[in-house]
């Protein structure tokens, strides 16, 4: 599987997760998901009701899971999880110099798989030692570049860039500069607005911009004390290894934000397999890696990304 539909799996199964844990709070119980290895095929669909050829043509079946109805619990746990999902988000600037506390860190490797993550066979590896995030920032370094000059691949992450509250509002998705870079003044918004066009960026790559870019996010995480890796058991991940893993993530997340540490993932420079390859020879990870983060205690608050209304993904069929 190409590495983008991994990525594109695993936030779906990050979704999914956090909508079973919205829901569980409510008390609604879910039943095991039938994944949808290749489509769900209508003749082997178990339940009455709605079946997949009556679907909107443009879904592509991923998973069905089946909820039932169950005593509702106290308001506590939706509160709690309402606010770690309120507080969690990607921290795009530098994070407090200190190590990070090994209780932390061990504390979020004990994670229950619960609903979604559910059996997901995920490994989790926290970087802490000096040469090993050494060699992420070289890596970075290096290889980031690739997105900023590959035509298509820029064209399509420029098309999430978002220029104004009205346009955030009105798309309710995507991310603004200021949400890439942290607060900006008016004319580093204007050059940097400028810089990223795709035609710009055409020009640019030739002198040199995306190893620049890459050169300025090593710079970043270099000093990051903790970079966390997740990676799949097998290098040959099926669509319900990366929903779980997505679950785990999810998960994971959640829980870093309950005790205070932020993420910024780099993932991007696991899409091209050579070097994620090299990567996971280098940091001797077995089976596939899927997700390369920083990770430490925020130094400042960062701007919250644009999020929908909670109910605009939702259709009854
Ligand atoms: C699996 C996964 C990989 C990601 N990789 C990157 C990445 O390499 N670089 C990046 O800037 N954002 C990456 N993101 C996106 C951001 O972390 C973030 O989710 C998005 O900008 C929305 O902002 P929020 O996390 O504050 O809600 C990734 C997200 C996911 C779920």
């Amino acid at each position: 599987m190409a590495a983008h539909q991994v990525e594109m799996l695993v936030s779906c199964g990050a979704y999914g997760q956090l909508l079973l844990r919205a829901l569980a709070a409510q008390g609604w119980r879910a039943g095991a998901p039938r994944f949808a290895e290749g489509g769900l095929a209508d003749a082997a669909w178990p339940w009455p009701g709605a079946r997949p050829a009556d679907w909107p043509r443009s879904w592509t079946p991923l998973c069905a899971i089946r909820l039932h109805q169950g005593p509702p619990p106290g308001p506590d746990g939706l509160r709690a999880l309402r606010t770690t999902a309120e507080a969690r988000r990607t921290n795009r600037a530098p994070y407090r110099p200190g190590a990070v506390e090994p209780s932390l860190l061990d504390g979020l490797l004990e994670q229950g798989g619960t609903g979604l993550a559910h059996g997901a066979d995920v490994r989790v590896r926290h970087l802490t030692s000096g040469a090993d995030r050494a060699a992420v920032a070289d890596f970075v370094a290096r290889h980031a570049g690739r997105d900023f000059s590959h035509r298509a691949a820029w064209r399509e992450t420029h098309s999430y860039l978002r220029f104004s509250e009205a346009e955030v509002a009105a798309r309710g998705d995507g991310f603004t500069l200021s949400q890439l870079f942290g607060p900006l003044s008016w004319p580093q918004e204007r050059a940097r607005r400028i810089a990223f066009a795709p035609l710009t960026m055409r020009l640019l790559r030739h002198v040199g911009y995306p190893g620049l870019l890459a050169r300025q996010l090593a710079h970043l995480v270099r000093p990051t004390p903790a970079l966390t890796v997740m990676s799949f058991a097998g290098p040959r991940p099926s669509r319900a290894d990366a929903v779980k893993g997505g679950a785990r993530l999810a998960d994971y997340w959640l829980c870093a934000t309950e005790v205070g540490l932020a993420l910024h993932p780099v993932s991007a420079v696991l899409q091209h397999e050579d070097p994620r390859t090299a990567l996971e020879d280098r940091l001797r990870i077995p089976g596939r890696a899927f997700f390369l983060s920083r990770l430490g205690h925020p130094a400042t608050e960062f701007p919250r990304s644009p999020r929908r209304p909670a109910d605009a993904p939702l259709r009854t069929i």
